[in-house]
């Protein structure tokens, strides 16, 4: 008798399903990978999904330009257009506004599912994507349009679905995580922080969207919307990016138990939500501290599931494409058992704060005239603001100032940003003070 034959556990059965025809935009560092993975992957990818995916065509702008071993040079096409409406699922990795937004609204009204990793095209318009993916009833996925390999779409989405969310905290531009974290170790300043981030691949030749916290800034709206079931557009977000923190801003951080972070901030107060993204002091013995080069992490805080980090790789094109293809599979099955993905759940409409009505602790360096009475009257202006002091240090004179300069620390309690700034104005203005040297508001304690 013969025995039966056994599927080894590596080699899954393929599925007698017809292929489900998958498209992809764009094949750049993420494109690449993803056609790798479909190809290397392609008998696993099919056991899970139940049908096996195949890859019809790769819209590129060049199709001369060689895209190697894993992209069939027949399937690169310009005609992205004619491709979306022959697909089942089609993956989104071109990036910018348009012709993503029109290709994917094309490929909705086509009735295919669509992956996107394009951050920037839903932060700013996320709203007319879902109410067109939910007129088709198709499925819209985007994991790797935040913090890329990192599950926290999902997580949010489905897994805290039955959880309140009061605020996240998130390192999601791993460039500028990289810069603080070269300042932090090795003292550099910004520039030189910069270009070895550029000389390795981080940064881009122009550096400013991650500098300047334009990209933290569309997470953060994302992250926001779906904590807090509300619509949080990009423009709902303060964003003040790394552009102004000195070496010497770090090495204070330090001295007074913290690390500074390039953090996208969203809450829930009593009053609606709050979102912004900004350089924060972290204290050390937070979590997030210990986010390292260029790595993302996002901390969650909610009501039953208390605190929750998420960690790991926040870009590059294989780590990218790790999430992009978890969303294929998930959309690839719903083709196949039928059903749909969660859909945009903005009930809540809570109101969308604006920065001014943040609160949040401070730490503020000054450099004051070493005469009595001055920690006095500095204390008196915050007292009038209504901003509570938590601690001050005062150390003598930081070199390169003027005889006779003290260089006063304060951190204050939970403020409400407009009383902070405010105060600032109205510290500068002492004749006591020489000069605010930074502001930089406290998170995580
Ligand atoms: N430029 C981003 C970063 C990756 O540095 O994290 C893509 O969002």
């Amino acid at each position: 008798m013969t025995a039966p034959q056994e599927t080894p556990a590596h080699e899954p059965t393929s599925p007698g399903r017809a292929p489900l025809r998958v498209a992809l935009l764009g094949c750049g560092v993420v494109g690449s990978e993803v056609a790798r993975l479909l190809t290397v992957q392609a008998a696993d990818l099919a056991a899970r999904v139940g049908a096996p995916l195949e890859l019809v065509g790769v819209a590129v702008r060049d199709v001369a330009a060689d895209r190697g071993p894993f992209v069939d040079r027949s399937l690169l096409t310009a005609d992205a257009e004619g491709l979306v409406a022959r697909a089942d699922v089609v993956i989104e990795v071109m990036g910018g506004i348009e012709p993503a937004r029109s290709l994917l609204l094309r490929a909705i009204a086509h009735g295919a599912a669509v992956v996107t990793a394009n951050k920037a095209l839903l932060a700013q318009d996320g709203p007319t994507l879902y109410a067109a993916a939910d007129s088709a009833g198709v499925d819209l996925y985007f994991e790797a349009a935040v913090a890329g390999a990192i599950p926290i779409v999902r997580p949010i989405r489905e897994s805290l679905a039955g959880d309140r969310v009061q605020r996240v905290l998130g390192i999601v531009n791993g460039t500028t995580n990289f810069v603080l974290d070269r300042m932090t170790s090795e003292g550099m300043d910004l520039d030189q922080a910069v270009k070895e981030a550029q000389s390795l691949g981080y940064a881009e030749a122009d550096p400013s969207a991650d500098v300047d916290g334009d990209d933290a800034a569309a997470k953060a709206a994302i992250l926001a919307s779906l904590a807090f079931h509300t619509r949080v557009a990009l423009s709902d977000v303060y964003r003040e990016g790394i552009g102004a923190v000195t070496a010497t801003d770090v090495e204070w951080a330090a001295r007074s138990g913290y690390t500074i972070k390039l953090l996208a901030v969203a809450e829930r107060t009593d009053a609606g939500v709050q979102v912004r993204v900004h350089p924060s002091l972290v204290p050390l013995d937070h979590p997030l501290a210990g986010v390292r080069g260029a790595f993302n992490a996002v901390f969650v805080e909610a009501d039953a599931a208390g605190e929750l980090m998420f960690y790991g790789r926040g870009a590059g094109g294989t780590p990218t494409a790790s999430a992009v293809l978890g969303d294929v599979v998930s959309a690839a099955r719903h083709r196949v058992l039928g059903g749909r993905g969660p859909v945009e759940s903005s009930y809540a409409k809570l109101p969308v704060l604006p920065a001014s009505a943040a609160r949040t602790r401070y730490q503020l360096r000054l450099d004051v005239v070493d005469r009595p009475g001055v920690l006095a009257q500095v204390a008196t202006v915050l007292s009038t603001h209504e901003v509570s002091i938590e601690a001050v240090q005062q150390s003598p004179a930081v070199p390169g100032t003027p005889d006779g300069t003290a260089h006063l620390v304060i951190t204050t309690h939970r403020s409400v940003e407009s009383a902070l700034a405010a105060t600032v104005v109205a510290v500068s203005k002492l004749d006591a003070v020489r000069r605010v040297v930074s502001v930089l508001r406290v998170e995580g304690a």
